[in-house]
């Protein structure tokens, strides 16, 4: 049994501020790192640190940054050949963190290019697939294609749709499970009143609140699961981890609420590293 990541991989450049920047002004950066990210890679990475069974799809350019996030990719347990090169950039993020929470920009580069082929290839590939694991930094095209492809080889779909984007009835309606954050919950369905829409989608439909913790449907009422009490070094990636950690577990045949808890617990690890992927060997040494 294989659970796949298809998905953006960037360099993430990351600075430590202590105050918000206002127009027109300058100001001196605390820390400052060049890490990898995106949210393909960061959720791939987390979840090859949580069992041997994981593969990804993604796609880097042919400029600077390509070999190192090529030799990340290797250097975290999963297969670097089925990451494409194209002509053109890798993607790249800016990411502000400041006051326990973050601000990203994100230039996507080739993550944009990810082509049918290239998906068509990697499922021909990998035939024992049972859990593929999607977000929204590749093209919405391709995201449709492949979840269609997982319907007709009845693959489970996990979809957490960010960065924040309007979703068709028909992906919302094939997908098993989709987990959103707050904003991106607004502007799927426009509502904001979270325990109405767990309610409508019984079992799909999971919420991440933040610090306010993870909004399910328990088998027989919406439930809000606490986040952990740890000192956030930075968020990055928090909603990565936790998507990591909730499919692990689907992978497992566990309740939404097990799926739930050990999202939680995996997102807690990571927001106390600096970086999305930092908490890597933390994970892993945790999984021996
Ligand atoms: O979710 C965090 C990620 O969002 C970062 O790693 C950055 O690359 C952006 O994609």
């Amino acid at each position: 049994m294989k659970i796949a990541v298809i998905g953006s991989i960037n360099v993430d450049l990351m600075y430590k501020i202590d105050k918000k920047i206002k127009n027109g002004e300058t100001i001196i950066a605390k820390e400052y790192q060049i890490l990898d990210g995106g949210k393909g890679a960061n959720q791939a990475v987390i979840l090859s640190a949580l069992t041997n069974n994981v593969v990804f799809l993604g796609a880097v350019g042919n400029d600077s940054f390509s070999d190192n996030s090529i030799k990340n990719i290797k250097n975290k347990n999963l297969d670097s050949n089925d990451i494409v090169i194209i002509e053109g950039n890798t993607g790249l993020a800016i990411i502000e963190v400041y006051n326990n929470d973050n601000s990203i920009v994100v230039f996507p580069g080739v993550n944009m290019s990810l082509s049918t082929n290239d998906v068509d290839k990697f499922l021909d590939k990998y035939t024992d697939l049972e859990v593929m694991v999607l977000q929204l930094e590749i093209s919405m095209d391709i995201v449709e294609y492949i979840v269609d492809q997982c319907v007709l080889k009845n693959i489970k779909v996990i979809l957490n749709p960010a960065p924040a984007a309007s979703l068709s009835k028909e992906v919302i309606d094939k997908v098993d499970f989709i987990i959103p954050n707050e904003t991106e919950t607004i502007e799927i369905f426009g509502s904001n009143n979270f325990e109405d829409l767990v309610n409508s989608y019984k079992g799909k439909l999971v919420i991440t609140l933040g610090d306010k913790g993870v909004l399910f449907y328990n088998g027989t009422s919406p439930e809000i699961m606490d986040a952990k009490k740890i000192t956030v070094s930075d968020t990055t990636g928090a909603g990565d981890s936790f998507v990591a950690g909730f499919s692990k577990s689907i992978s497992e045949n566990s309740t939404i609420k097990e799926a739930v808890e050990n999202g939680t617990y995996v997102a807690s690890i990571v927001c106390k590293c600096f970086g999305a992927q930092t908490a890597y060997e933390v994970l892993k040494r945790g999984n021996q």
